[in-house]
């Protein structure tokens, strides 16, 4: 495997995005992985956030594959007591040794934005999930128009280079790939991410809006 250390240039300011990011989507996940049981694979699982909402009794298994060597230490203490019951894989997804068609779940929290094919990793993705299963996604997006957009378009550098994150981000393709999900023709629908927001903050403006949804694989 390629060493990478993609959110290794600011580290400390990475650590702390994701698990503010975490924490302002609280009830988003909440909602998103009410229901979610057996096999679960998490694909860029990051420093381990999702620990707080994926451990639970009816998880059987969590396999979490985060390329990062940093973020996979900074996981493997984040996750530890799930004891057996999660496995942290360093490295990429197909490189995985596992069998396809083997997981109830598959898990992207903001995960598109940082990757450099999005439709590769999603058909990957598609093709590890058993049928009927599920891929839970949570993504930010490019705003379409106004300041927010404009801000995004003057930062989009700087922010992919301080973060490895595309504040610009587009999944609605990737996602989309035909005769991959259950009630699907054509573009999939994601509806806003409920967020919960203290105070401004323009880091945050940078990533507004964020949108879930939940696809089942065509059986
Ligand atoms: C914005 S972070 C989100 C991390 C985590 N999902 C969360 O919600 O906190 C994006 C993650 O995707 C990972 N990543 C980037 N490219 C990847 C790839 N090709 N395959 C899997 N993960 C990747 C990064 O290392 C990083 O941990």
């Amino acid at each position: 495997m390629k060493e990478t250390n993609k959110l290794g240039r600011l580290d400390k300011l990475s650590r702390k995005v994701l698990i503010d990011t975490s924490k302002m989507l609280k009830d988003a996940k909440t909602e998103l992985f009410d229901g979610i049981h057996g096999r679960v694979l998490e694909v860029g699982a990051g420093i381990g956030v999702n620990v707080y909402f994926l451990n639970r009794p009816e998880v059987e298994h969590w396999v979490a594959v985060e390329p990062d060597r940093k973020l996979v230490e900074e996981c493997h203490k984040m996750v530890a007591e799930m004891e057996d019951r999660v496995t942290v894989f360093q490295g990429y997804l197909h490189e995985l040794e596992e069998p396809p068609e083997s997981f109830d779940y598959v898990v992207f929290t903001t995960l598109l934005c940082s990757v450099p094919d999005p439709h590769k990793i999603v058909a990957e993705a598609h093709r590890m999930l058993k049928p009927g299963g599920k891929l839970c996604i949570i993504e930010h997006i490019g705003d379409k128009f106004g300041f927010r957009s404009a801000f995004q378009m003057l930062f989009k550098y700087p922010w992919k280079f301080a973060t490895g994150c595309n504040c610009r981000n587009k999944p609605i393709p990737a996602l989309s790939q035909p005769g991959f999900w259950e009630g699907i023709d054509g573009e999939i629908n994601f509806k806003p991410a409920p967020l919960r927001v203290k105070r401004f903050s323009p880091l945050l403006e940078l990533t507004k809006p964020f949108v879930m949804t939940e696809l089942t694989k065509k059986s």
